[in-house]
This record gives structure tokens, sequence and C-alpha cells, in this order.
């Protein structure tokens, strides 16, 4: 299957490293019961939490060009960090098992819920070397630890928003203007992505400009303002214009700035991962109106942040809105009712374990366990 990217630019085919990890291209859906519910019958969702049957979310994109690099390059191990219940770094973990590479997994605190324990028991079980960085300099000598282990390690930073990473959602982009043409969907007036490390909107933001579509796109903040900061979306966006550019000419060298960059931070809850209650709330809405699972520490919180704009916005009049959902779809019950030993775990990390609540494992996910060490 060629890529939308590399049908509008087939010179970028030889030129860039990408291989095939996931279902191409994710479908397009009204969400028909939840538009009655809440009086607003144009929205939109692309689903991106089908994008593969062994792991899905909005990391396969990314994978896809970061470990054809790896594996072109010869590498046996990648690096990536993350919070504790990284999506990220499990998809990192699944997708480079499937491509015989193993993955080294920095991890640092985030709040603790079933999501997390649920994350910590995958990456075990798929095969990940984890290590617990209490502190941020902890982790850079734990990357020190595993380049020394390890020897040749190809780098993914968090999120996998590298600039090559990031070409994953300029194509998913030119991947949504085909499905425009192909009337499967209206232009969206308004593309809502949740806003972590960045090269999801970056990516979105360059690939709509490159179909030209007319659509704004808007960041809901998840993450610390420094890790988001406005500066850096509109750097990624460009130094992601400069690769394409610089490996075809074709590519328009077009120029971002913080004009094109609109970023709602009502939505973070303080801190990266915090349950909020118009997260809890988006979720259920959305769970009981289409069956569709968001989770707490990015969809749900963007998904809420929509709703309030439909609200804040009678302006727009209901015009197309897209909900871009990047959370993972595949159902791991299985696997956590056959593997779940959390001692298997590092001695660092048991601290997360002392109270279960992981449901389908008979846990109760509100019962918080300790504030985390
Ligand atoms: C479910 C989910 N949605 C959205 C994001 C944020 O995307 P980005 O890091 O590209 O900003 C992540 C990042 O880990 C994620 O796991």
């Amino acid at each position: 299957m060629a890529l939308p990217l590399f049908e509008k630019y087939p010179a970028l085919e030889k030129r860039l490293p990408w291989i095939s990890l996931g279902n191409w291209p994710t479908p397009v859906q009204k969400l028909e019961t939840l538009g009655k519910t809440i009086g607003y019958p144009n929205i939109w969702i692309k689903h991106d939490d089908q994008s593969s049957g062994t792991y899905g979310g909005n990391k396969v994109r990314k994978l896809e060009f970061m470990l054809a690099d790896a594996l072109k390059k010869g590498y046996k191990w990648v690096i990536t960090y993350g919070g504790i219940g990284t999506n990220h770094g499990l998809a990192t973990v699944i997708h480079a098992k499937h491509l015989d590479m193993r993955t080294a997994l920095i991890l640092v605190k985030q709040p603790l819920t079933d999501h997390v324990q649920e994350n910590l028991l995958l990456d075990r079980h798929f095969g990940a070397e984890i290590h617990y960085a209490s502190r941020i300099i902890i982790a850079g000598f734990q990357t020190v630890g595993v380049y020394l282990k390890h020897g040749k390690v190809y780098f993914i930073p968090p999120g996998g928003s590298s600039t090559l990473g990031s070409l994953g959602y300029v194509n998913a982009a030119l991947e949504l203007k085909q499905q425009i043409d192909a009337g499967l969907i209206p232009e969206p007036e308004y593309i809502f992505c949740a806003l972590g490390s960045k090269g999801t909107m970056a990516g979105l933001l360059v690939g709509t400009r490159l179909a030209g579509m007319k659509t704004r796109v808007v960041g809901v903040r998840v993450a610390e303002f420094w890790i988001t900061r406005p500066e850096n979306i509109v750097g990624l966006a460009n130094r992601m214009m400069a690769l394409l550019h610089s490996r075809d000419k074709s590519v328009p060298p077009l120029k971002f700035s913080l004009d094109d960059v609109q970023v709602i931070h009502d939505f973070f809850g303080g801190e990266y991962g915090r349950v909020t209650p118009e997260g809890k709330a988006a979720m259920a809405l959305v769970w009981e109106t289409e069956k569709i699972k968001l989770e707490l520490t990015y969809t749900a919180k963007t998904f809420a942040a929509m709703l309030d704009f439909i609200q804040k916005h009678p302006e727009v009049k209901n015009a197309p809105l897209l909900y871009w959902h990047t959370y993972n779809a595949v159902d791991f019950t299985h696997v956590l009712l056959e593997d779940h030993d959390h001692t298997k775990l590092p001695e660092s990390l048991q601290w997360c374990f002392q109270k279960n609540m992981v449901p389908c494992l008979g846990g109760d996910p509100d019962n918080q366990g300790p504030p985390g060490r």
C-alpha cells in the first residue's frame, strides 16, 4: 500500500525510512448518538485507536518511520522514555519486539491509576527492560547505563516526537484529505487532538497545510507547559518541513509561526496524568453513547475540551468537528489474566502495586494507591 505522503511526493519513498506496522487508512465515523445527545450533529472521529491489531493508537504512525530507521541501521535495542503508565513506551516495546528489537524503558513518576498498573504489567510481559527513575537526573545515569550495557542503542525521544517520527502525522493528515476527497467525511472546520510530546499536533499542522485544507488544528494540552510551548510546536513543524524539503525539493518550503498554533490549556488539571472530573465525565459520555473507550491522561481531556469548545463557540454553527482518537483499542484483558505477577517488575516499582486497581484482575480503579516514590 502506498502511503499518501509518498503518493503526493513520490521521491520521498526512497529517501525516508518507513515500514508498515499498521492498518491504513484508519476509519472515519460520524458520532451520531453522541451528536444527538449533546445537540451538535456534526462531530466526527478519526479512529487511530484502530491503527493496529497488535497495539493501536497514535504511536504506530511515528514508529513506522523510527523503527524502520533503526532496522535499516542494524540496531537491536531501542531506548525510550515516559511516565510509568506511558502508552508510547508500551507501543514501542510491542512494535519493536515484532521487528526483533528490544526496548529499554526509562520511566518517571506519574499519578497511580489502574491504567498505569496495566501498562507496567504489559511492558514486562512484552519483554521491556524497565528502569524507574525517581528523579530526572537518575534518568540520565540510567540512560548511560543502558548504552554501556547494550552498546548500539537507537534513541527514541519521549512520546516518539522526533522530527522523523512526527512525519507519521503529516501522512495522517494527507490520509484524511483522501477520505475527504472520497466523500467519506466533510472537511472539518477544526481538528481536536491531544497535545503531549507535540508530534501529533505538529504533524497534523504540517499535513493539513500541505494538503491545502483550511482546517484549524487545536491541541489540548495534557502535559506541563515547558514541554508543550507553542514556540516548540512551531519549531518541530518547521524542522519537519525542512526535512521533507531537503529530501524532495518539490515539497514546498512552508514556514509556520505562532499564529498557526491554537492550544487549549484549561483541561490539563495541573499535573500530567492527573484524573480530572471533566475528563471522567467525557469518558463516560463517549462510552455510553458510542461504546468507544477513552483514557484519562490524554483522550478524555481532549474530548472534554472539544465539548466545552462547542458550548463556548455558538458561532461554529454545526460546522464539522473532528476528534482525532489517539488511544489504543486492542484489549489486553486475556494477557493480563494470564500474566500479572507484579513481583517480576523491578523492586523500585513495587510501590505501584500495594493495592490492586486493575478491574479485570478484581481491583478497584478508585482505590488509590500510595502517592508515589
Ligand atoms: C493516548 C495518547 N494520546 C495522545 C498522546 C499525545 O501525542 P503527542 O505525544 O504526539 O503529543 C499520547 C502520547 O503518549 C498518547 O499516549
